[in-house]
């Protein structure tokens, strides 16, 4: 079953101006997945539908930038990634360094502020050092922020928290009855940043994948079966629109 059919062509997709006046989420996450499958099909290398997925990625962003989006987090590479054949995680990171050499002026014309959510460990350090470049570079862009899910694992990230969390306490800088959500949130790697409105996971898998676990707490969910290198502007505005539709009750009446 299709839980999103309200993404398929039946609906108009509607303008941006349309979607103006009601809610545009803060913040939309992404799972960008199906990018092998999607190679498959076509008798290609998998680097070849992650190579696709980038360009899809581009519009995305662009269609946020369009919209007044102040938050976009996408999923690029998960911690569990590094465990598939070493010529695909060689590709990948071959491919992250040069798509944000590449997009990083187009990006910054944008006004788009690059941020990286994830760990450095075992990451090559020219990848790592192409994200903290373009982090420094686009730091000032007020409108859109890119936070880039890479080397990202949730219950790392949450461990990670807990464990400066209790070198604060140690160091008498944090009260254990001071420790609360927000404080807590504040220790993950998003930060400030609010949590997510809306989660989109595209290559027809319904599981979270170890994607911020803690942040979603209230988000909303679209799944779709469309592969990562099909996704389109208009689909994405047609998530949008569903979520519009949608009504958040926060447990509440
Ligand atoms: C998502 O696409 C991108 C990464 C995980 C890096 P996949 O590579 O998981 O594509 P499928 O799910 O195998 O089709
Ligand atoms: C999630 O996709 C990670 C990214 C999209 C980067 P996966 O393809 O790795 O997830 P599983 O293995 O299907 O859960
Ligand atoms: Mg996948």
């Amino acid at each position: 079953m299709d839980f999103t059919s309200s993404l398929k062509a039946s609906i108009e997709i509607p303008t941006i101006k349309e979607l103006q006046k009601r809610n545009i989420p803060a913040h939309v996450a992404i799972i960008m997945d199906g990018n092998g499958r999607w190679a498959k099909k076509r008798k290609l290398p998998r680097i070849a539908g992650h190579r696709a997925g980038v360009k899809v990625l581009i519009n995305i962003v662009e269609v946020c930038v369009e919209l007044g989006l102040k938050f976009l987090t996408v999923y690029s590479f998960s911690i569990e990634n590094w465990q598939r054949p070493q010529e695909e995680v060689k590709g990948l990171m071959r491919l992250f360094r040069r798509a944000i050499g590449e997009q990083l002026d187009a990006l910054s014309k944008n006004g788009v502020k690059l941020k990286l959510l994830g760990s450095e460990e075992s990451v090559p350090p020219e990848v790592f050092k192409s994200f903290k470049d373009a982090e420094y570079k686009t730091k000032d862009n007020k409108n859109l922020t890119l936070n880039i899910a890479f080397n990202y694992g949730s219950r790392q990230e949450i461990v990670n928290a807990v464990k400066r969390i209790c070198d604060n306490v140690k160091k008498n800088k944090l009260k254990v009855e001071e420790l609360d959500e927000n404080i807590l949130s504040s220790f993950l790697y998003t930060g400030k940043i609010p949590d997510p409105d809306l989660l989109i996971r595209t290559g027809g898998e319904l599981r979270a994948s170890n994607f911020l676990l803690w942040q979603i707490a209230y988000t909303e969910f679209c799944f779709t079966k469309t592969l990562w290198p099909d996704f389109s502007k208009e689909q994405f505005l047609r998530a949008i629109y569903n979520y519009q539709q949608r009504n958040r009750r926060f447990g509440k009446l």
